[in-house]
């Protein structure tokens, strides 16, 4: 696995030899993808590439398989029917940070990588996270926010192709999450993992995501690539309209809202 140079934004295309834009490399594939419990259907069939660099938000409703799917991706679940192709080492964010309580802060982010590369990468993701001077604190010395920063931190410290997040920002405050949100923003620009975060929060999944998929009885009821600009989303007109026809794909009026 090899990461960009700082600052460098790897868009879903490549260019090849002859200046031709070509496809990104496929990070995930995942080809009729079923689960079910105690006989209970959840995913019905599930089709799914995910490109390097792009970054996907996965919307529906409660209980409508959303985590189910992100933990077969991660393999935490093996027992799907179908099949799955990822990189061997996706990482993975939770909505609870899920700390070692007892390992300081640069541990964590390190969390049994052992070589100077990735002592150096974890030190400069501590910085990028705003915690540089923090590294020697416990878990229990931090606020929900940075232990979500030092989360992801260590989400990214392994230099993962991809990166699987279950929303990680649900249990934080509006002004935390709107923080997180461009630091997320930076940090997946910078480091180019590809990026599925699960969300039943429509406008986190406008603002931060290049695709947006919604999960619906089982099947991916909607696929599309979000056509705006990087920056100042919220003030766009399109911002407005994907809002609203999202909401009705996932049967919430905007009145209701
Ligand atoms: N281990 C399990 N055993 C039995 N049923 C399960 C298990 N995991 C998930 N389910 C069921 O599968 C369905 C989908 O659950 P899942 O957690 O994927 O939903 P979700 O879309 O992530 O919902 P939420 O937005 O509330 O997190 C639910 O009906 C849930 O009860
Ligand atoms: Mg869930």
């Amino acid at each position: 696995m090899v990461l960009d140079a700082p600052g460098t934004l790897t868009p879903a295309t490549t260019t090849d030899d002859a200046g031709a834009a070509a496809p990104a490399p496929v990070v995930v594939e995942a080809h009729d993808v079923r689960r079910a419990f105690d006989g209970r259907g959840v995913l019905h069939g599930i089709d799914l590439t995910v490109r390097r660099g792009e970054f996907v938000a996965l919307l529906g409703r409660s209980g409508s398989g959303k985590s189910t799917l992100l933990r077969i991706l991660a393999k935490l679940d093996t027992d799907a029917a179908g099949t799955v192709s990822v990189p061997a080492l996706p990482a993975v964010a939770f909505q609870d940070s899920r700390l070692l309580p007892w390992a300081r802060v640069l541990p964590n982010v390190l969390l049994g990588l052992r070589d100077a590369a990735a002592r150096e990468r974890a030190r400069t993701l501590l910085d990028d996270v705003g915690l540089g001077d923090r590294a020697r604190a416990w878990p229990r010395q931090l606020s929900g926010g940075e232990q979500q920063r030092v989360a992801l931190a260590r989400a990214l410290a392994g230099a993962p192709e991809l990166l699987l997040m279950d929303e990680p920002f649900g249990a934080l405050d509006a002004l935390t999450r709107i923080r997180m949100h461009r630091l997320l923003r930076d940090l997946v620009s910078r480091y180019s993992p590809a990026v599925v975060l699960v969300t039943h929060d429509v406008d986190e999944a406008v603002l931060l995501a290049d695709r947006v998929l919604v999960l619906t009885d089982g099947r991916l009821s909607l696929d599309e690539p979000i056509d705006l600009p990087a920056t100042g989303r919220r003030s766009h007109p399109g911002f407005t309209a994907l809002r609203s026809r999202l909401l009705t794909e996932l049967g919430v009026g905007d009145d209701d809202h």
